[in-house]
């Protein structure tokens, strides 16, 4: 596995031994992927759960959301915690309905210039919505990243943060034309989630162990780098 193979190899495996039942899964509804990607930014999937259900039964859809009362919408957000994110998700609603004509943007740039999505949530919205080809970067994919391509240095620094997002740039650029956006963006979460976690990385079930640099130099504790002190 190298640059040209990667995302081949990673949606390959997404589909044989990736999570398939998370319920935000097996639907494009940019709002239902939306409000899911919007919750798992800073709360664990199991966490998530519950609110996600409870929060799409008062607020079915993204008009719902935008005429209810921001209260209402805290509300239904109490105990997740990072509240900006509830207002923000508010606001979009709005933003949505307003300049938008109701119907959510497609492309990851449109999506990027809404309240409280940044390039890698816009990227992922896109991917699971429209099939967009962008990359994602997120806390776990960049623990993905530099352990397989040997990036050493803190991740919270400019310099590497940009060097991740040229390595995952580079990735779709070299990959297949026909690459299946959803099951690479969604291999990338799953394998950082269940096979490359942060203490105890599961090398004999990873797609990319042969070619991992930290598999091949037993160097998995030391990446990604840990913050200087
Ligand atoms: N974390 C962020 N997005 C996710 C997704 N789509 N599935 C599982 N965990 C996630």
């Amino acid at each position: 596995v190298g640059v040209e193979t990667f995302a081949q190899a990673v949606s390959n495996w997404q589909k044989s031994e990736g999570r398939h039942h998370l319920p935000w899964q097996n639907t494009r509804d940019p709002y239902r992927i939306w409000l899911s990607e919007i919750m798992l930014q800073q709360t664990q999937v199991g966490t998530v759960i519950d609110y996600y259900h409870r929060f799409l039964k008062r607020f079915p859809t993204l008009a719902d959301l935008a005429r209810a009362s921001q209260a209402d919408v805290l509300a239904y957000w109490a105990g997740l915690g990072y509240y900006a994110r509830a207002r923000n998700l508010h606001r979009c609603a709005q933003t949505v309905m307003e300049q938008w004509g109701g119907k959510f943007p497609e492309t990851p740039e449109q999506i990027a210039t809404l309240p409280g999505i940044g390039r890698s949530t816009a990227a992922a919205i896109a991917a699971f919505s429209f099939g967009g080809r962008a990359p994602i970067l997120d806390g776990n994919v960049k623990r993905v990243f530099t352990r397989f391509f040997g990036v050493f240095g803190y991740t919270g620094t400019k310099a590497v943060e940009t060097e991740l997002w040229s390595i995952a740039q580079a990735i779709l650029d070299h990959g297949p034309r026909d690459l299946d956006m959803i099951s690479y963006t969604q291999g990338l979460m799953d394998l950082g989630a269940t096979r490359c976690t942060r203490t105890k990385p599961d090398c004999t079930h990873c797609p990319l162990t042969t070619s991992c640099y930290a598999n091949l130099n037993n160097a998995q504790k030391a990446l990604p780098s840990a913050r200087p002190r």
